[in-house]
């Protein structure tokens, strides 16, 4: 689908307009209103419509128009249509005109800022989004015949120049998304490491570690996961430079890109769900994607763990001692606590090397998270009260929600273990917690905070309008604004 700005209004698309509340009339309805002597307002009154956010009311158009059909676009207060409130508008108007089988669109923007004619086409490309390459013709002959959104503002070049560090971020948002619904037969640790070799034409820097190079480091925490999988582990380290030699942001992903539970083999049933378990590692990619495409101002460090959990007679078994890179001896009661040990030694590793201002990892690592939040809430826990406030900033200006949870010292005692220094699961009570008690245990007085991503990093159903069913991407938008708002120099 073709998203572009123009300064005129094509005459056979269908012609979309921002009506505010009670009927208060942007520009670009004004003039429509008075070319068709106030049809506009007067069909609209009669529909019952009022102008209130994200309603929308679609329109024939009349004889004397070549317009496809009018649609009026309800915007709320017009006066502070910014940010989110119009993401989400341009959201609503974009599922609209979907469902109304519409082909072209044209949305005068007349009279709005360059910056706003950008985020209306920054939402669009977000809410536009399908994971549709598996389909064969019939079902692609079958999907949206939207074709093109035309978003018509007064100073195309402006509007063109504001868009340029939000398609960076849009780029991001949507690799990641595509990552996390990239089933798992073609989405492995090799397949995944060489998409983001991809990226080094970005100016990204791409290194790929194997199971040679990590076993020489002596990473057996994660290593131990991957034991069962005919796959080779990977990690992959991604920086980009854009600061000089300043100290570095770090940002870690957990990317186990199938979890069957290993040995402790999960439940056949909505195991097809494990193919996300990687959603971290594709908000650490899409972050990275980001920076890089927008060239921000700082240096940024993203480390991936990507690792197959999978039971077979190389497999690890539970009871086993693995070693990690920090010299932590750890007791692997249960295979399916895998995530953590994949992060142990890639946040090691990342500490160790890069000595970062601060550390921030994301993960699908836990149920008890969606038990304890629900699905719309991350949960976020840091050894760090500046860096957990600027990330609450950060998430709650680009609409993903995320929520303070504590890290107990006198919970320690659940996951300490009888014959090594700590063991992998904490039991059923605080289980989000115990999880993240284990990370910190990897992480060397650096401001640190854990984001346990397992309720919101994928949806079954769409709740936000710039965010459609499947992989959300969530955590792209949060980590660069939080760069954005506070770490660029
Ligand atoms: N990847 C899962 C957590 C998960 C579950 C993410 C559902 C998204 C949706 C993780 O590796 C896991 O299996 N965790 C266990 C931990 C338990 C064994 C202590 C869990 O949550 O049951
Ligand atoms: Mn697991
Ligand atoms: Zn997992």
């Amino acid at each position: 689908m073709l998203i572009q700005f123009s300064a005129t209004i094509a005459p056979d698309h269908a012609l979309a307009v921002l009506v505010g509340d009670d009927l208060a009339l942007s520009a670009g309805a004004k003039g429509l209103d008075a070319s068709s002597g106030a049809y506009l307002t007067g069909a609209l009154k009669k529909a019952g419509f009022t102008g209130a956010k994200g309603k929308i009311q679609v329109l024939s158009a009349l004889p004397s128009q070549s317009y496809a059909s009018l649609i009026a676009v309800g915007a709320g207060a017009l006066s502070d249509l910014n940010g989110l409130v119009l993401e989400s508008v341009a959201g609503s108007l974009f599922h609209a005109i979907k469902s109304a089988g519409i082909a072209d669109v044209t949305l005068d923007l007349t009279g709005f800022s360059a910056e706003q004619a950008a985020s209306v086409r920054f939402a669009i490309a977000l809410a536009s989004f399908r994971f549709d390459k598996y389909f064969g013709q019939a079902k692609r002959d079958k999907g949206p015949t939207l074709k093109s959104v035309t978003i018509v503002t007064g100073d195309v070049a402006a509007a063109e120049t504001a868009f340029v560090p939000l398609k960076g971020i849009a780029d991001g948002v949507l690799l990641a998304r595509n990552l996390v619904s990239e089933p798992a037969n073609v989405l492995y640790p090799q397949s995944y490491a060489d998409i983001l070799k991809g990226y080094e034409s970005l100016g990204l820097k791409v290194e790929v570690l194997g199971e040679k190079e990590m076993t020489d480091l002596g990473m057996h925490s994660l290593l131990g996961v991957g034991l069962g999988s005919s796959k080779e582990s990977k990690l992959v380290i991604l920086q980009w430079n854009g600061a000089g030699d300043a100290q570095p942001v770090a940002f870690v992903g957990k990317g186990v890109t199938f979890d069957t539970g290993g040995i402790s083999i999960k439940p056949a049933e909505g195991m097809e769900d494990m193919k996300w378990d990687m959603g971290g590692s594709a908000a650490v990619s899409g972050t990275m994607v980001a920076l890089a495409s927008r060239k921000a101002k700082v240096n940024a460090v993203g480390i991936v763990g990507l690792v197959e959990n999978m039971p077979d007679g190389n497999a690890q078994r539970p009871g086993d001692v693995v070693t990690a890179m920090s010299g932590t001896t750890i007791e692997v009661i249960n295979t399916d606590a895998e995530g953590r040990l994949v992060l142990a030694d890639a946040l090691w590793y990342c500490q160790d090397r890069f000595k970062p201002q601060f550390m921030i990892d994301l993960a699908t690592l836990t149920g008890a998270m969606i038990i304890a939040l629900g699905t719309d809430y991350a949960g976020v826990f840091s050894n760090n009260d500046d860096l957990a406030g600027k990330l609450a900033e950060a998430s709650k200006s680009v609409g993903e929600n995320t929520w303070r949870m504590p890290l107990p010292p006198q919970y320690e005692k659940q996951i300490d273990s009888k014959i090594a220094d700590i063991r992998n699961i904490g039991g059923r009570p605080g289980g989000s917690i115990t999880a993240a008690l284990f990370l910190q245990r990897f992480v060397n007085n650096v401001p640190w905070a854990h984001i346990d991503i397992a309720p919101t990093a994928w949806t079954n159903e769409q709740r936000v309008t710039t965010v459609p069913e499947g992989g959300t991407g969530f955590g792209v938008r949060t980590l660069d604004a939080l760069v954005k708002a506070y770490y660029e120099n």
